[in-house]
């Protein structure tokens, strides 16, 4: 059987890290209690760069850690929250950055569950046979989006920029992606959101509209907080099951970075021992939104926590709201 595999993953952030500290200075925060609240130590943010600036370089090194140039690659499917532009999409304009014309590209608004459905995309494309080389990217740039007002705290505490892209392949050995299980349900949109510029006003962007803070993400953090608890086991489960494995084979859940204290949560529903099964950089980066199980699992691979064979799990939640997890075997 036909399956997609990751061949190789790109990761980059921009280097200006801020710090909890950084914040107190921006807003009435503390370092205890972003620390105590999310695990988040300090985070990338940009100073200049824009969405496809972070995307080229985590594809740049996808590319060349693949043994291949951009134009190996038969399809790009590009995830983020915000591109260069409101229109056109991102995907269009990384074959302009990576100097490839003509090549087909698709676009995902899915969150932080961008990656898991840029892998559904990527796998289906591969298995009928559509594509072979299929370069996914995930890059996100949410710090212009944030309220570092005191009145923001809640939300802006939370997000990092940064970017990751992977390439995927066919093989017909038993190793790739195994299963992937995704969902959405829009009743809670509101929950968290960007919700300017939007069709609901007439001109959709106006200094009023950006008066009234819509032009910055908003965020009910217990409602996230409850369902994102109860839909990543739920998921991972799902695709457990989809895959035909057991918990006990899997040697590493990658989930999406959202915050500590819901990935502690979700160990703990599962029964898995956080530190030996789960694997966590939010300190270092805070959440990334699509980019952050790529980024993840880049950093799990440097450190040797997954190996050709390994039974890996990634798992997302996030804005929609959506959810998503997958069975891979490396
Ligand atoms: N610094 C200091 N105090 C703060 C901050 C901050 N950055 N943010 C909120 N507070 C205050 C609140 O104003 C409140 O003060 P009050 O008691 O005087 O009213 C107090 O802290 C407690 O607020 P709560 O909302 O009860 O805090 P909670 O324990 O719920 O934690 C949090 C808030 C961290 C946002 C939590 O709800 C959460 O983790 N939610 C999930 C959100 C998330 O992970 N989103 C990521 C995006 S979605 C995804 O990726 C899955």
């Amino acid at each position: 059987m036909r399956r997609a595999y990751i061949d190789s993953i790109g990761m980059y952030v921009p280097p200006k890290i801020v710090t909890n500290k950084d914040l107190e200075a921006m807003m009435d925060t503390s370092d205890e209690w972003i620390r105590e609240r999310s695990g988040i130590h300090e985070r990338h943010h940009v100073d200049g760069e824009c969405t496809t600036d972070l995307a080229l370089k985590a594809a740049e090194e996808a590319l060349e850690k693949a043994g291949m140039t951009a134009e190996d690659i038969d399809h790009i499917i590009f995830s983020t929250m915000a591109s260069d532009y409101f229109a056109p999409g991102g995907g269009p304009m990384m074959t302009r950055r990576l100097g490839i014309p003509g090549t087909p590209a698709v676009d995902i608004r899915m969150a932080c569950s961008g990656f898991l459905y840029g892998l559904s995309i990527a796998k289906a494309f591969i298995e009928s046979g559509a594509y072979d080389n299929i370069l996914l990217i995930t890059s996100e740039v949410q710090s212009v989006a944030l309220d570092f007002s005191t009145a923001g705290r809640d939300t802006a505490v939370l997000f990092g920029d940064g970017a990751a892209a992977v390439v995927l392949k066919p093989t017909d050995e038993q190793r790739g992606i195994q299963s992937i299980v995704t969902h959405s349900d829009g009743r809670y949109a509101e929950d968290l959101m960007l919700r300017s510029p939007s069709t609901l006003d007439n001109p959709f962007q106006s200094h009023e509209i950006l008066d009234k803070g819509h032009g910055k993400v908003t965020m009910n953090g217990r409602s996230v907080f409850k369902h994102a608890i109860t839909k990543f086991p739920q998921v991972i489960k799902e695709a457990l099951e989809a895959a035909g494995v057991e918990k006990s084979e899997v040697k590493l859940v990658v989930p999406h970075q959202a915050n500590l204290r819901i990935t502690e949560a979700v160990a703990n529903r599962l029964d898995l021992e956080l530190h030996k099964v789960v694997y966590s950089n939010i300190h270092k980066y805070g959440n990334t939104t699509s980019a952050s199980i790529p980024i993840a699992m880049y950093e799990a691979l440097a450190e040797g926590r997954i190996n050709r064979g390994d039974i890996v799990v990634v798992a997302s939640f996030g804005a929609g709201f959506t959810w998503g997890a997958s069975v891979i075997q490396w």
